[in-house]
């Protein structure tokens, strides 16, 4: 409705929308020319007034002489059905505001706006339509803001045009730089929010960025061209949805639908050939270092391994073999040049007969094509690729664009590659493959329109435990909240040899009977049980693996807090799962039965940490008990910390005989676990910064870096010492010069301070031009202690640690600031002159 219409012109139009169950309500506005909206929740203000429009190059802005023309409010009601999902079905049910704008001026252009309120968020996009003011453009800048109305609380990765394998940080907004969505925050009223976008189609990947150093305000920054562009394009032209997920509790931002009701419906009539599966594969065993992808004495992709992997999966139920390292050109993976053959394969790998062995076993044979972000080669080989698949009756590959985009200047995430990658989904259509992509554009519900993009990375998986510090038992616990919201994710959950034994230098943070509930909490259509295959040899917990599916009929999100735990229930067929995870703290969660169904009995097996289970000595305890359950019942779980609970509920045959624990010693056993749990070690605990050479807890005080991509906080401390590997231990900063800032916890007596730096010139890992350190006692004002400064010639050998130190006669100090300079482009030396620079330090020892 018009507040002014009656008065035709007038400075001030303002238009009203809710959603079907009137909670959420969205305003729009054009005051003096700016378009705006605003949105409120129980009447409470989520959203302030917040612009919206366009800079394009050589055009005039759209921006501040918009003038409603026309509105028209429709309400649509259409539940459909998926072809896998969470869910079985959608419920879709939107109220709609279009806006018509025009331009006030001599040239005006048009400009549709479509609002559309659920029950559960919104999404707005832009429309140009056909006009001939504006034909073709090239948008610099999408304007659209969201202006919060308070410091939320956020749960956020940083805005990275290359990559969304970062852990997440919680902050108040006020702290945030630059995102990636999806984000996800919490008002003071205990609102939560999630940021993203739907329909993502020929456009640039979005992130939100703080303009102008306002604190609560996000503007949408677009992610460029290498000619700084963001989009190009001809009207008619619509822009993806702009969404925002509204819900009381954090559990029921999981179960919405708003991503997916956004996009179009099903272009793929006959979807018979898309089918949801369990995996394993020929993966692990390279990120371990057992095997390779490329040939040699340790190649993983040989035929006979593979047949080995077959006949696992048809003992266990398993539906598909994903083999990595088939196809010849592997050697040039690392270089940085990357130039595979994907019809080729090696030697030692005979296609056919390997698709021939799965076909005779009723096993899926999953391909895989890593581009290492080499698109060019990858385009010229992909239809001769997917029609060799479709040949043999491959019908399931995994892509990859791990590396350094080709052409030079091309991001992950821009508009050249988010069309890149719609190209191989309508392509594998075509030839009837179902596509798990890895390094890939952020799902944005594309799966309703195509549902043989089936899952995909675009986080960080399972794969960082292999070689790095890993992800925290937190990460897995926020995963569902954030990351999660956008579509499904493969994390590659399953990993039983927990502890990498018998080498062990990095392990997965978690117990295993935590791995077992990703199968319920992480969802993905394809599941892989990621572990090799002798690590599942007569493990009885295997068996809850068997059972799991991957599509569900219903999903329940019984409890959970972001970053803290989360139990879910999912429903396929007459069949219940219950998955709980932890962070690092040792928990107990209450699960009421009252979703079973009445009259019925279920026997339930539940897949628990054990009481000898304890996160630093013995993850891999499990326990497996059988119950009787009935609706209503009442279960207590007891989760180790980095640990979790797995239940298969499934009817019981009437007349069967049970001796098994009843529900009363059940969570009484839960509860004398909890009390062994609170006393065990705890995730985090071994990391505690005693190390340091001064016997005192040290803490940290840097806020995250935007470019650094080698951990966490804790990570310049995490008491390793470094390897001349860059991969390991060491923590990497990008562009950005390094600078760290200690608190000792009190005024300390300190006689020196030295940092490690690596230089990897083949990697553009350099030694940092000058470091200086700098002393504080009430943590502002800091004077010089010393510095060094270093100047990197050619000829070096490649890989080198130098330190930096100070000393002194021990000084009284509390804060110690280091800061170290990285040359930020590489000399002209090098083999990659001018390109970026990076900088990895270790260990700071302050003695
Ligand atoms: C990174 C992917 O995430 C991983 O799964 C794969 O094994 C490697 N790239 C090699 O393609
Ligand atoms: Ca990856």
């Amino acid at each position: 409705m018009s507040i002014c219409f009656a008065f035709g012109v007038c400075a001030n139009d303002k238009y009203m929308i809710d959603s079907p169950d009137k909670r959420i309500k969205l305003t729009f506005s054009v005051k003096t020319g700016i378009a705006q909206y605003q949105v409120s929740y129980d009447r409470v203000e989520l959203i302030k007034p917040s612009t919206l429009g366009f800079k394009f190059q050589s055009q005039a802005n759209m921006l501040a002489n918009f003038v409603v023309e026309s509105t028209d409010v429709s309400e649509v009601n259409a539940p459909w059905k998926k072809v896998w999902g969470q869910t079985s079905t959608a419920e879709n049910h939107y109220r709609q505001l279009k806006v018509v704008l025009s331009e006030s001026g001599e040239f005006p252009r048009r400009l549709h706006l479509y609002f559309r309120l659920f029950n559960d968020g919104l999404g707005f996009r832009y429309e140009f339509p056909e006009q001939k003011n504006l034909t073709t453009f090239a948008i610099t800048s999408e304007e659209t803001e969201f202006a919060f109305t308070d410091n939320y609380t956020t749960w956020w990765t940083p805005g990275d045009y290359d990559s969304y394998e970062h852990l997440y940080k919680k902050t108040p907004l006020s702290q945030i730089t630059a995102v990636n969505t999806p984000i996800t925050m919490k008002d003071k009223n205990d609102v939560f929010l999630s940021i993203h976008e739907a329909a993502l189609t020929n456009y640039a990947g979005m992130t939100l960025i703080k303009k102008n150093g306002q604190a609560l305000r996000l503007t949408s920054d677009l992610v460029p061209w290498p000619d700084g562009i963001k989009v190009k394009g001809k009207a008619p032209f619509k822009t993806p949805w702009r969404t925002i997920q509204i819900a009381k509790r954090a559990a029921d931002l999981i179960e919405s639908n708003l991503i997916e009701n956004l996009n179009e419906p099903s272009v793929i009539t006959d979807s018979s050939w898309i089918k949801p599966m369990k995996y394993i594969g020929i993966w692990w065993g390279m990120h371990m270092r057992k095997y390779t992808w490329e040939s040699g004495p340790k190649h993983g992709a040989t035929t006979e391994n593979t047949k080995s992997y077959i006949d696992f999966a048809k003992q266990h139920g398993i539906g598909g073999v994903l083999v990595e390292g088939w196809n010849q050109g592997w050697e040039t993976w690392h270089t940085g040049h990357n130039v595979q053959d994907f019809t080729t394969a090696y030697d030692d790998f005979d296609l056919a007969e390997v698709v021939q062995y799965g076909r005779k076993n009723n096993i899926a044979l999953i391909g895989h094509h890593e581009t290492g972000g080499n698109i060019p080669m990858y385009e010229q080989q992909m239809e001769a690729a997917f029609k060799l698949y479709n040949e043999v009756g491959v019908h399931a590959i995994k892509t990859g664009y791990a590396g350094k985009m080709h052409p030079e200047g091309v991001f992950h995430h821009g508009q050249q590659m988010v069309n890149h990658y719609r190209r191989v989904v309508e392509l594998a259509a075509k030839y009837r493959i179902m596509v798990n992509a890895h390094e890939p554009i952020k799902p944005t519900g594309i799966r309703r329109t195509y549902p043989n993009m089936m899952t995909r990375e675009g986080g960080r998986g399972m794969e960082w435990n292999g070689w790095s510090e890993g992800n925290s038992p937190e990460h897995t616990v926020t995963l569902p909240f954030t990351r999660l919201l956008a579509g499904p994710m493969d994390y590659t959950p399953g990993i039983f040899n927990i502890q990498f034994d018998p080498h062990g230098q990095y392990r997965v943070h978690s117990t295993l009977a935590k791995q077992l509930a990703m199968f319920v909490v992480l969802y993905s259509p394809m599941q892989m049980a990621a572990d090799m295959i002798e690590n599942y040899h007569e493990q009885p917990a295997f068996k809850f693996i068997e059972e799991a599916p991957t599509s569900w009929d219903e999903t329940n999100v019984l409890q959970g807090e972001i970053g803290d735990f989360i139990t879910m229930a999912r429903r396929s067929g007459e069949q219940w799962f219950i998955g709980s995870m932890t962070d690092e703290h040792p928990r107990t969660v209450s699960v009421s039965l009252d979703f079973l169904e009445e009259d019925t009995s279920y026997i339930a097996w539940a897949y628990s940490d054990a009481m000898t289970t304890d996160f630093q000595d013995s993850p891999a305890d499990l326990e497996i008990n059988e119950l009787v359950v009935n609706k209503g019942d009442q279960l207590t779980i007891a989760m180790a910390s980095g640990g979790g609970h797995a239940f298969y509920l499934t009817p019981a045959k009437k007349g069967i005989d049970f001796q098994r624990l009843t529900v009363t010693q059940h969570n009484e056993l839960a509860r004398e676990k909890m009390l062994k749990f609170e006393q065990g070690k705890k995730y985090g605990e071994i990391t505690q910064v005693k190390h340091l050479a001064i016997n005192k807890t040290i803490r940290l005080l840097t806020q995250y870096d935007q470019g650094y991509i080698g951990g966490d906080n804790n990570a310049l401390i995490d008491g390793v010492k470094g390897g001349s590997d860059y991969k390991t231990l060491w923590q990497g900063y990008r562009k950005k010069d390094l600078s760290v800032v200690i608190d000792l916890g009190e005024l300390t007596h300190v006689s020196s301070i030295d940092i490690g730096f690596l230089q990897s010139i083949l990697h553009s890992i350099m030694l940092p031009t000058e470091v200086r350190f700098s002393q504080s006692e009430d943590g502002n004002n800091f004077t010089l202690l010393g510095k060094e400064s270093y100047e990197t010639k050619a000829n070096v050998p490649d890989y080198q640690q130098k330190k930096f130190q100070v000393a002194f006669t021990p000084k009284r100090m509390r804060y110690i600031k280091v800061t170290a300079k990285n040359m930020s482009t590489l000399p002209q030396w090098h083999i990659r002159p001018g390109q970026e620079a990076f900088i990895f330090a270790d260990e700071i020892i302050v003695k």
